[in-house]
């Protein structure tokens, strides 16, 4: 296969839900119909979204990596799929957000009972902004649920997207039979599950005209399967390809993940629309996938897997050039020379060393403390720097010290690793010696904080919550003193010396913001 070959054959995406959605259930009938597993069952035990954070921690140690396993990759048909994988707790963190940065689609998994949930919402928001094409599953079908209308109409009102159902679920809610294929006017219906989704569920497949299609759906179903599709035909936006790049269409799928019904018909018609690695800006230039030019952005980093040895591994997304086992790259932030030479990939259920890797992949290294997440590896002879990474912002907000004064440097250290890492955001705040504001997008950051700063560098932690909710960084350089209104507010400096306002809530940053109407609050720092 050519390099070109493989670069257009690669799939690289990341489901986006709510917790309980049914993600980890999507992802095992994903790698099931991939072939990347034989019976369902197996990825399942890795969910770790009903265990407490100490639990959650325990399971980290004893399996490793696989917990917050980066990736997971199967081949289907022509395409290599690579599914982006987020830790499955329930509460949220940067890293759920980052893995988006990674990815070239999201799969928005909505339950067909609930609709559209808070973090869907956030995630939704994230992958908007990032301009990817955003796929809907409907999951749950095998369950009463919302009609397919009222949920196009939520996701429409609520997110703001325009909907085009790909197929369509036959039947009565909550006894679907089949899926309807809009585009090629089939319909396929489902075997009952008997092994409880643990194998590929039997189908059979036949043209709306058919008339058996029509004995076996019964008069009533059928016609009311006409009906719907007129209303779909006659009501409902176009597929339109350039809308679906855009991200201003979501194609809209049904299924129930939990029986496979609907799965491999999602899968196939996922895999044909969903995009090849995209190009990606760069400081110098826009870097193509098809170019040669090896680079890669750092988009996670896990550390002290084994607090003995405080390893880490940092996750890059390949954006550019063939990888090879081996091969020495620039890391742009530090100017110095990688040697890439224990490359890790993480398939479903272990850990390989790769020779090589695509555009689209993910890779795992080992590395002693140099990169940062967002940093940018690329080949000595053509130095390009992706911008800076964004930073999210943070919807909660701690002090933190060291309860043991005689631990500041190990507090310090500590504070600065996890804050490169990524896993919280520190503000300093003038004048405030021995501890840090510390911002996170979920509370669960926090404990995973002090459980990681006392296991890690033996600090145990004084941790009081802030009574704010809003960070908005001031764009330029403005005389703080003379900034109006900000009695209630914190001000702080972020790792790059910016000056952050913390506040309690939206309305009090509306407030300031009159009261000062020539600065420029920002919800986000500045990418330069
Ligand atoms: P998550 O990763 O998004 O948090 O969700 P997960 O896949 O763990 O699914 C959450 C719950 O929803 C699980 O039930 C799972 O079995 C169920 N589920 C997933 N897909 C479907 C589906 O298509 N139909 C139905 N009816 N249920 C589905 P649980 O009782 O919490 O766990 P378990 O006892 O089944 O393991």
């Amino acid at each position: 296969m050519t390099f070109l070959e493989e670069v257009q054959r690669r799939r690289t995406f990341a489901i986006i839900s709510h917790p309980d959605a049914g993600k980890t259930t999507l992802t095992e009938k994903l790698l099931l119909y991939g072939g990347a597993i034989h019976l369902a069952g197996s990825v399942k035990s890795r969910k770790t979204a009903k265990h407490a954070v100490s639990d959650w921690m325990e399971i980290e140690k004893q399996r490793g990596i696989s917990v917050t396993s980066s990736v997971l990759q199967f081949d289907y048909d022509c395409c290599r799929v690579n599914i982006l994988d987020t830790p499955g707790h329930q509460d949220f963190s940067e890293d759920t957000y980052r893995t988006l940065m990674a990815a070239d689609s999201a799969v928005m998994l909505i339950d067909v009972a609930k609709g559209v949930e808070a973090q869907t919402k956030k995630l939704f928001a994230v992958s908007k902004e990032r301009g990817i094409p955003i796929f809907t599953f409907v999951n749950k079908i095998d369950h009463f649920g919302r009609s397919p209308f009222d949920l196009m109409e939520e996701i429409e009102n609520v997110l703001g997207i325009r909907t085009c159902p790909m197929n369509w679920p036959i039947g009565i809610n909550g006894e679907y039979k089949g899926v309807y294929d809009r585009e090629h006017e089939t319909i396929e219906l489902f075997a009952k599950d008997e092994t409880h989704g643990q194998e590929k569920l039997a189908s059979e497949k036949g043209a709306l005209t058919d008339p058996r299609m029509k004995e076996l759906l019964g008069d009533d179903v059928y016609q009311a399967l006409l009906d719907d599709i007129e209303l779909l035909d006659v009501a409902g936006d176009p597929f339109d390809f350039d809308k679906v790049r855009a991200g201003e269409l979501t194609p809209m799928f049904f299924g129930s993940a939990m029986t496979n019904f609907g799965v491999k018909p999602f899968l196939e018609k996922f895999l044909e629309l969903a995009p090849s690695p995209a190009p990606r800006q760069a400081v110098e230039e826009m870097v193509q996938p098809t170019s040669e030019d090896f680079s890669a952005l750092v988009f996670k980093i896990q550390a002290n897997m084994d607090p003995n040895h405080h390893d880490r591994i940092v996750f890059m997304r390949i954006c550019s050039g063939k990888f090879e086992k081996g091969m020495s790259v620039l890391h742009r932030q530090s100017n110095k020379t990688i040697r890439l030479s224990q490359p890790q990939q993480f398939l479903a259920t272990e850990r390989t060393i790769v020779e090589d890797a695509y555009p689209g992949d993910i890779i795992g290294v080992f590395d002693a403390g140099t990169m940062g997440v967002g940093d940018t590896l690329c080949a000595q002879k053509h130095k390009v720097t992706f911008g800076d990474f964004p930073v999210f912002p943070p919807e909660f907000f701690a002090r933190v010290s060291p309860k043991d004064t005689m631990k500041r440097k190990q507090f310090q250290k500590g504070m600065t690793q996890l804050a490169q890492e990524g896993a919280v955001q520190i503000f300093e705040q003038p004048g405030a010696l021995d501890s840090f504001v510390v911002g996170a997008v979920g509370m669960l950051q926090f404990e995973v904080l002090e459980y990681r700063l006392k296991n890690e560098y033996g600090v145990d932690l004084l941790n009081n919550t802030l009574p704010y909710s809003v960070a908005r960084w001031i764009d330029g350089e403005v005389d703080i003193a003379s900034l109006k209104g900000v009695d209630n507010a914190m001000i702080v400096k972020d790792n790059r010396d910016r000056t952050v306002v913390l506040i309690s809530n939206e309305w009090q940053m509306g407030w300031v913001q009159e009261r000062n109407p020539d600065v420029t609050f920002l919800t986000t720092p500045k990418l330069h």
